[in-house]
């Protein structure tokens, strides 16, 4: 095989949309673009050789060796389709736009970045199955993997190492707020703060709040998503990581949002608003975290309908 170089384009993704935990999520029209480049070996190169070069998001603290996640998971297609990878240098070229420990699906990004660009070097030789599987087995959640892959708003569940989804068209004429704090917050310190059991009570409010949102979204009756955005299973667990969880909501509220939630795991906080009042509901949410006392940078963003693409 001759040097090739593939690219992928894969965009970010807001997790749980308030209730649906781990099962609903979202595309948004932000993007990590990665190269990657097959270069085959000389005899005196040593064995191995995987670089990195990272631009933007996490270039100062992402490893630029074998140890990155994107890495890790290309080398889980070669290795299931047999590829010699002792022949080959690799290079990769990153462009990071997703912020890292945020809640906007970075992490399954990388991961889904890696899968596609080796798969695209093979011509495909996994199916969408078979990378729903490989994403799931490396930690990426069903609620970020599917959208970032499929696009639109997705219904996910993860089985038995098997992901099954529902896709639905993203509602066009909303926007998605994302307010983005100063400060970092891991998947894993989020999730150790939930409990190991919930309240009937509790299960009841987050089923029909579900229901709700999705009925919502798909009559386009907005002013439901208010109450249909609202969480009995993590976001009370998990407010005391997000400094200005409650301000934020507020804000973005009296800012004319249709409804706001944590934004996957957090910190980040997402809002559904129209795009003619989406500016005020991003300068809102931006004072509210202010005033506990962290910067942040909301970002206004379409809904992506397409999900990853290899250029
Ligand atoms: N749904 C997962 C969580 C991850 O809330 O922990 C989303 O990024």
């Amino acid at each position: 095989m001759m040097q090739r170089k593939i690219k992928v384009k894969v965009p970010a993704t807001s997790g749980n949309l308030g209730p649906g935990f781990d099962v609903l999520g979202i595309a948004l029209s932000l993007y990590n673009e990665l190269e990657m480049t097959l270069i085959p070996k000389n005899k005196k190169d040593r064995a191995g050789s995987v670089e990195f070069k990272i631009f933007g998001e996490g270039k100062d603290s992402l490893p630029r060796d074998e140890k990155n996640i994107i890495w890790q998971s290309a080398k889980k297609v070669f290795n299931r389709a047999r590829f010699p990878l002792e022949k080959y240098n690799f290079k990769f070229q990153s462009l990071n736009r997703i912020p890292l420990s945020r809640g906007l699906g970075s992490s399954s990004a990388a991961i889904l970045g890696g899968l596609l660009a080796a798969n695209a070097l093979l011509v495909n030789a996994l199916d969408e199955r078979d990378i729903l599987s490989l994403a799931s087995e490396s930690e990426g959640h069903p609620d970020n993997v599917v959208p970032a892959l499929v696009g639109g708003l997705t219904v996910a569940e993860n089985g038995n190492k098997k992901i099954s989804y529902i896709r639905l068209d993203p509602p066009g004429d909303l926007r998605a707020v994302v307010c983005v704090p100063e400060y970092e917050l891991s998947t894993v310190k989020a999730r150790s703060v939930l409990p190991k059991a919930v309240s009937f009570q509790d299960a009841l409010f987050n089923i029909k709040r579900v229901s709700r949102f999705l009925s919502a979204i798909q009559s386009k009756n907005y002013e439901h998503l208010r109450e249909a955005m609202e969480d009995k299973l993590h976001q009370p667990y998990r407010k005391k990581l997000v400094p200005g969880f409650d301000r934020v909501l507020e804000k973005g509220y009296q800012g004319g949002a249709l409804g706001v939630a944590l934004s996957g795991a957090g910190p980040s906080i997402f809002a559904f608003a129209k795009e003619n009042n989406s500016a005020k509901v991003a300068r809102n949410m931006e004072k509210g975290f202010l005033s506990a006392g962290y910067r942040s940078k909301s970002l206004v963003l379409e809904l992506n309908k397409k999900g990853s693409i290899v250029i």
